[in-house]
This record gives C-alpha cells, sequence and structure tokens, in this order.
C-alpha cells in the first residue's frame, strides 16, 4: 500500500514492536515455570473462545533467537517484551528459579547483539496462581511479593535492560480480570474490585524504589488509556462521561503523579494507609500509553449497576475485534494528558499501538494486510500531531511483532507485523512490516 511519506521524526525517537510473555512463550512447564492465573483461566472450559490455551502459544521461548532475527530485519531499536513472574518465582515467593531467569538472560542478550534496546514489563497480567489463592491483588501483601520479585529480575538483569516497565495496564487487568470476570482470574466483583487499583498501585510504587536501589535503568509504567466519546446532550450523560473518564484513564495516573485517588470514585479510605500515595507517586522517567480505541459514553438506564453505559461509537472503520479506528483519540489523548498533567507529565512513549484483522496468506504465500498499514499511518501521524503541538513523546511501539494468544480471544485475533501459522510455528512478515521498516524507521 502507498502512503504519503512519513513526516520527520527525531533521530532518537525509539521505534518497537511489543508482546508479552504468556501471550507468545508457550512452553507452560518448562525449567521450573510454576502455574499462573492465565493457566488455570484459559484451562476452564468455556473461558477462551476457541477453546484454546497458551499452553504452546508462538513456541517463542524456543525460537526466541528467530524472533529477534525478525526484529533486526524490521530495523526497531528496542524491544517491549514481558518477564514470567511464574518462571522467576514459580510459587510468587521465594528465591529466584535461575532456570527461569536463564531464559531472559540469553533473551536479552542475544537483542542486544542485534542492537536492539530490551525494555522489560515485569507483570503483564500473569500472576503466580499460588499467589492468587492467597487472595491475589485483592490482598495487600501481593503489593510485597511483586516488589521481591522486581528486585530479584533486577539483580539479574539490571545491567542490560535499558527501560523497565512495571504494570501493564493495570486498568484492564483490575476490570476485566476482576471487575466483569472476562480475564483472568475470572472474578467479577464490579466496583469491589477498587482494592485492585490500591495493591496494583502500591506494588508499582515499592517495585520502583527496589529498581532504584539497584540500578539507574530508566523506569515506566504502561498504563491503558481510552479518552471517552460523550454521546448524547444530557448534564447526565456528561456526568456519566467524566465517571467513566475518572475510572479509565484517571483512576491509575492521578495517583501516579501526585494528585491523589479522583475524588468521584469514591474509595474506601480504609483501603490506603498512611505514606501510600507518596510511595506511588514515586518520580518516573517515562509514562507508557496504550492506546486502541476512544470509548462512546451515555448516561446508564436507572436499574443499571454502572453509573454509564458504553455505547458503540458510530463513523469510524472497524477492527476485527469490532473497535473503532480513531487515530484523532491518541492525538486528543496525549493533548489532554499535557493539559490535566501539566509539569507533572513524564516524557510520554507509546508502548502498545496496534489492530487486529483477519489475515492469510495468498495463493503465493504473501499476507498482505493494507487495513493495519492504514491504521498504523494514521496513529504514527497523530502522534506527530501531538508533539508539534508540544508533547514530548519519545518512543511508538506497534502491538504486536507476532500474531498471538490474544486473551480471552484465544487465537481468533491476529495483531501483528508478522503471521503465525500456528500449527506449524511458521513465521510470514506481513506487508505492514516491510511498509514499517521502509517507510517509517528505515526512511
Ligand atoms: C492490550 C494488552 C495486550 C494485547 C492488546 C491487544 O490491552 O496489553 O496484551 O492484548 O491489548
Amino acid at each position: 500500500m502507498t502512503t504519503p511519506p512519513m513526516p520527520e521524526f527525531p533521530a532518537d525517537f525509539r521505534w518497537g514492536v511489543a508482546t508479552s510473555a504468556y501471550q507468545i512463550e508457550g512452553a507452560a512447564t518448562a525449567d521450573g515455570r510454576g502455574p499462573s492465573i492465565w493457566d488455570t483461566f484459559a484451562h476452564t472450559p468455556g473461558r477462551i473462545a476457541d477453546g484454546s490455551t497458551g499452553d504452546e502459544a508462538c513456541d517463542h521461548y524456543h525460537r526466541y533467537a528467530e524472533d529477534v532475527a525478525l526484529l533486526a530485519g524490521l530495523g526497531v531499536s528496542a524491544y517491549r517484551f514481558s518477564i514470567a513472574w511464574p518462571r522467576v518465582q514459580p510459587a510468587g515467593a521465594g528465591p529466584a528459579n535461575p532456570a527461569g531467569l536463564d531464559f531472559y538472560d540469553r533473551l536479552v542478550d542475544t537483542l542486544l547483539d542485534a542492537a536492539v534496546d530490551p525494555v522489560a514489563t515485569l507483570f503483564h497480567w500473569d500472576l503466580p496462581q499460588a499467589l492468587e489463592d492467597a487472595g491475589g491483588w485483592l490482598h495487600r501483601d501481593t503489593a510485597a511479593r511483586f516488589a521481591e520479585y522486581a528486585d530479584l529480575v533486577a539483580a539479574r538483569l539490571d545491567d542490560r535492560v535499558k527501560l523497565w516497565i512495571t504494570l501493564n495496564e493495570p486498568f484492564i487487568h483490575m476490570s476485566l480480570g476482576h471487575g466483569m470476570g472476562v480475564h483472568a482470574p475470572g472474578r467479577m466483583l464490579l466496583f469491589d474490585a477498587f482494592p485492585v487499583a490500591h495493591h496494583q498501585l502500591l506494588g508499582h510504587g515499592l517495585a520502583v524504589a527496589a529498581l532504584r536501589a539497584r540500578g539507574t535503568t530508566p523506569v515506566a509504567i504502561a498504563n491503558n488509556y481510552s479518552p471517552v466519546r460523550v454521546s448524547g446532550e444530557t448534564e447526565a450523560d456528561r456526568a456519566a462521561g467524566a465517571a467513566y473518564d475518572a475510572l479509565h484513564n484517571r483512576l491509575f495516573t492521578d495517583p501516579l503523579l501526585g494528585l491523589g485517588y479522583p475524588e468521584e470514585l469514591d474509595l474506601d479510605a480504609a483501603l490506603v494507609r498512611d505514606g501510600d500515595l507518596d510511595v506511588i507517586a514515586a518520580p518516573l522517567d517515562v509514562l507508557g500509553v496504550n492506546y486502541y480505541n476512544p470509548t462512546g459514553i451515555r448516561a446508564a438506564e436507572e436499574d443499571s449497576p454502572l453509573p454509564f453505559e458504553i455505547v458503540p461509537l458510530a463513523g469510524y472503520p472497524r477492527t476485527a475485534f469490532d473497535w473503532p479506528v480513531a487515530p484523532d483519540g491518541l492525538r486528543d489523548l496525549l493533548l489532554g494528558l499535557r493539559d490535566a498533567y501539566g509539569e507533572a507529565l513524564p516524557p510520554i512513549q507509546i508502548t502498545e499501538s496496534g489492530c487486529a484483522y483477519h489475515d492469510g496468506p495468498d495463493g503465493q504465500g504473501r499476507v498482505d494486510d493494507p487495513e493495519r498499514i492504514a491504521y498504523l499511518d494514521g496513529h504514527i501521524r497523530a502522534v506527530r500531531e501531538a508533539m508539534d503541538a508540544g508533547v514530548a513523546v519519545t518512543g511508538y511501539f506497534v502491538w504486536s511483532l507476532l500474531d498471538n494468544w490474544e486473551w480471552a480471544e484465544g487465537f481468533t485475533k491476529r495483531f501483528g507485523l508478522v503471521h503465525v501459522d500456528y500449527p506449524t510455528q511458521r513465521r510470514t512478515p506481513k506487508s505492514s512490516y516491510a511498509w514499517f521498516r521502509d517507510r517509517v524507521i528505515r526512511r
């Protein structure tokens, strides 16, 4: 697909791609790995759209060298991956399992040999099952366990990792995993899931302290954001929009940037102990922004358990996930963060941006994905517009390098720049891979 030339980006802008452990690694019991909540959830009948699990996924655990070669061929300067806590601490506590850390040691060295910066996420939703059995993120102790785990990983890798990301999308882990029950661990607590927010944030803050004590590597968190589009004209519609914005966009960012919890959300005061907010507000080097789409909101019906109703947004093309393709949402989000947090806002890196389509090989074995190219083209231009308006953005990671195991959707959603034929594990770069390499990175 031909797109007009990309505008210029600074020479040191970080172009990368992202993945996560449970979605690609497979090797679920290799080298002493313990079970995580996602193993348990995926093996529970009825939870995953196609009945699949991440037992094998993309077999990246055994094929990482081939995957790093794909990264090198793409020309990215950074690769965001996640470390599986249950490989490092199979039961969620105690000394590190050296064989588990060995895998990440090999991966990091292979990346560095290929001149790709390792960017490591410490928690991408795969909590050791043993910690879940003890109460999981509903339980305050899990925050302390997370900091101990962060320290074990840093002891091994801090000399080579170029950016630490503590948590991935704590909002999605709270809401889909503990509020609505559609992700692991499958709890349906609605607003009683708020302890999961506070304990993840506390774990983040304690982990930041552990990482700072170990080294000088910059530290970030990766939040999911979705700008709100209010649908409807009434005061109640606007109030519903503000309530959703507080929940999705501000619940995690306000306390991280020193503003405490949004008052609208009415968090149980007993949850927040003296000093917690200071721990959570430890300075960050980078704010990771994961963006997929805006959310349409209007006032809820009177008997609804929620103070808002999510409505489909008309007028946008849609991905295979039925998510609206709205690059303007990314620009608005970045400008909104700058306006809301001003000087308190650290430089931003887009830690995930991407789309799922039903991609497959044609008769010649080529995988053409013009919609993905159009999606990325629009979103990268939106980042440039926000930068032109004064927002400090220093990196952009495409989700994802490979087609992979998409949580409750199993293998039914393909997000990769590289197609994966799961029965053979054959990797085929899609046309978006060449486009990202030639039209964006190596211009
Ligand atoms: C994000 C997740 C990532 C992937 C994409 C599509 O919410 O962080 O693991 O599932 O969505």
